[in-house]
């Protein structure tokens, strides 16, 4: 096979045994592409397609994002985690309206100008909205193409990195690019999401397995090569949940950066004392005879391990000293949360206290 032949034939087989029918895939309006790609950064299909079509529904155009307040967009992501998505994708419609008179721009570097749009992202919104002749180097085609190519360079090193880009550049179809270029670009993704997969690829049944030089070698589960290591790091935080007589919670809304920024919670401490401490500081009356201490459980970050230690504290609202100065927080039963965005444990931990 040469390098267009390996084109042609993901151009083919996505048409034969790719996705076709998702609902961002019958469209080339930038706006829902550009929404479902930022969704699919993340998260499974499985789970994109209820929140896309309830993100379209409150905001069906870049104008109604742009216009919407930061908390009803948050509110629409609560649960797919990894909330700067969601921050972005507000500050980026903003950005379309403000710099753009509201029509996103149509090739890649360009678009990799906006917020939370990377180089990948920006390379999926041109190829599939306006068939630019560019690649898309997400993990999952990372992941065939240096197997393709057995391109056993170390990606934690930026030189080696751009190689690959250029490989992936030289790659894309090269005729009939109305059509084949978007149709390439879900066909890497297709094959690096359902044969090219990390561990046991299928490689008996992949388009490209008479091309493929790792396939060949036998040892395709080698690639890609990256040497650097994800740093883990823990820490604990206590949860209070300081409840009023009629079951409402005291939630504070988090800062705009660091772990789930721009959420709402409730008040989060590093240690048992200062939680302790704040009660007493606003709620001087609280019986701690009454207090709760559920169990610690653990919350997976992509580069942090909280375990996080709910306490519930049953207080008098009438008798809070303080809360009502601070700003951003609000007492709220379970209806003004259901609306509210809130990280997905907190969330869990709330609505678990009604059952
Ligand atoms: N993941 C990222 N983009 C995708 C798309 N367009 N279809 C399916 N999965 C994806």
């Amino acid at each position: 096979m040469t390098l267009p032949s390996i084109a042609t034939a993901v151009v083919q087989w996505q048409a034969s045994h790719g996705r076709n029918h998702l609902p961002w895939q019958q469209t080339r309006d930038p706006y829902r592409v550009w929404l479902s790609e930022i969704m699919l950064q993340q998260t499974q299909v499985s789970t994109v397609l209820g929140y896309y079509q309830r993100f379209l529904d409150a905001f069906p155009d870049v104008a109604s994002l742009a216009a919407a307040p930061q908390d009803a967009v948050l509110a629409l992501w609560s649960g797919l985690g990894y909330y700067s998505r969601a921050r972005n994708l507000h500050k980026c419609a903003q950005a379309v309206m403000e710099l753009w008179g509201g029509a996103f721009p149509r090739i890649a570097q360009e678009l990799a100008t906006l917020p939370g749009i990377g180089r990948s992202t920006a390379g999926a919104i041109s190829s599939f909205c306006f068939s630019e002749r560019v690649p898309i180097l997400d993990a999952n085609v990372r992941r065939v193409l240096t197997r393709v190519l057995a391109f056993d360079a170390d990606l934690a090193q930026s030189r080696n990195e751009r190689q690959l880009w250029e490989f992936a550049q030289q790659l894309c179809p090269t005729q009939n690019l109305q059509e084949a270029m978007p149709r390439y670009t879900q066909g890497m993704m297709d094959l690096g999401a359902s044969i090219c997969t990390p561990r046991k690829p299928s490689c008996l049944v992949c388009p490209l397995h008479g091309e493929c030089r790792a396939g060949k070698a036998g040892n395709p589960e080698n690639y890609p090569v990256r040497t650097r290591k994800l740093k883990r790091s823990a820490e604990s935080w206590w949860l209070l949940i300081a409840m009023d007589e009629q079951g409402q919670v005291w939630l504070q809304k988090r800062p705009q950066a660091g772990i789930w920024a721009g959420l709402y919670s409730p008040p989060v401490f590093e240690s048992e004392d200062q939680l302790q401490q704040y009660v007493q500081r606003n709620w001087s009356g609280a019986d701690a005879a009454k207090w709760t201490h559920l169990p610690a459980f653990l919350h997976v970050l992509t580069h942090k391990d909280l375990h996080l230690h709910p306490v519930i504290v049953p207080v008098q609202k009438a008798h809070a000293a303080m809360v009502s100065e601070a700003e951003a927080a609000c007492w709220a039963g379970p209806s003004a949360w259901a609306e509210m965005g809130l990280p997905a444990p907190v969330r869990k931990l709330l609505d678990a206290q009604l059952s």
